[in-house]
């Protein structure tokens, strides 16, 4: 009805969201992450529940509360992450906002490594999948696919870059130069092909506010 287009515009639309760093293993008790913490994926899934989506949030080692009526898959790994994204289609729309770690070592030690007195073995990497490209490029791509992109420096052309080669429908340019990472506060920037739409700096969860009514908006 009237009232639930108004307050729920999500009503009946799965919204996919990934979040957080994910750990890479070296051995049984060690990994390699990023700093990020999660909040502004959080973020999101909750303000998509709120507009009445049912929300799939595929959350990398984190530790925030799973916000009301969201569902939660936890993951450690990318590789784990895009197992969980792949099975979690089809939705509506999908909100990448996880920091992806880009390489892995490329073995993982059964045991834990010692030291032996000898130099350390350099860590031998390898790639991890795209997982927003791979989705994008799917049969079951969902129909507005939104990637994230943290930047320190020329962060619209970077960002308009990312969504040509990725091939999605909005890029949120994320300015990092300063200290977002963890913190409460987020400047972004939505590149779409018809152009970008630059929102003042303002906590997360607002940020995920405005970014689920343009969402609402592209369905509607
Ligand atoms: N992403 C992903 N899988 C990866 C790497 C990134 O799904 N293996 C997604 C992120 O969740 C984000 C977007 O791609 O939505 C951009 O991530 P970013 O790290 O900025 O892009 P990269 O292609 O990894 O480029 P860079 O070299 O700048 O890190
Ligand atoms: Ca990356």
């Amino acid at each position: 009805d009237f009232d639930s287009a108004r307050h729920r515009p999500l009503f009946g639309r799965h919204v996919l969201v990934t979040a957080g760093p994910t750990h890479e293993a070296i051995d049984p008790v060690r990994y390699i992450a990023n700093r990020s913490s999660g909040k502004q994926g959080f973020a999101i899934a909750a303000a998509a529940a709120e507009a009445g989506a049912r929300v799939t949030l595929v959350a990398g080692p984190v530790h925030l509360p799973t916000p009301p009526g969201v569902e939660r898959v936890d993951v450690e790994s990318a590789r784990e992450m895009a197992e969980a994204v792949e099975s979690a289609l089809p939705a509506h729309v999908a909100v990448m906002v996880a920091a992806v770690a880009d390489w892995r070592p490329a073995a993982v030690a059964d045991r834990k490594i010692k030291k032996d007195g000898t130099e350390p073995e350099p860590l031998a990497l390898a790639e991890n999948p795209d997982i927003l490209a791979t989705l994008a490029a799917s049969p079951r791509r969902p129909g507005l696919v939104i990637g994230f992109a943290a930047e320190t420096n020329d962060v619209i052309p970077h960002a308009q870059a990312k969504r040509l080669r990725k091939q999605v429908d909005w890029i949120v340019a994320n300015d990092v130069s300063g200290d977002v990472m963890g913190g409460d506060a987020n400047a972004v920037h939505i590149v779409r092909e018809s152009g970008v739409d630059s929102l003042p700096r303002m906590p997360k969860d607002q940020v995920a506010r405005a970014l689920v009514e343009r969402i609402a908006d592209a369905l509607a």
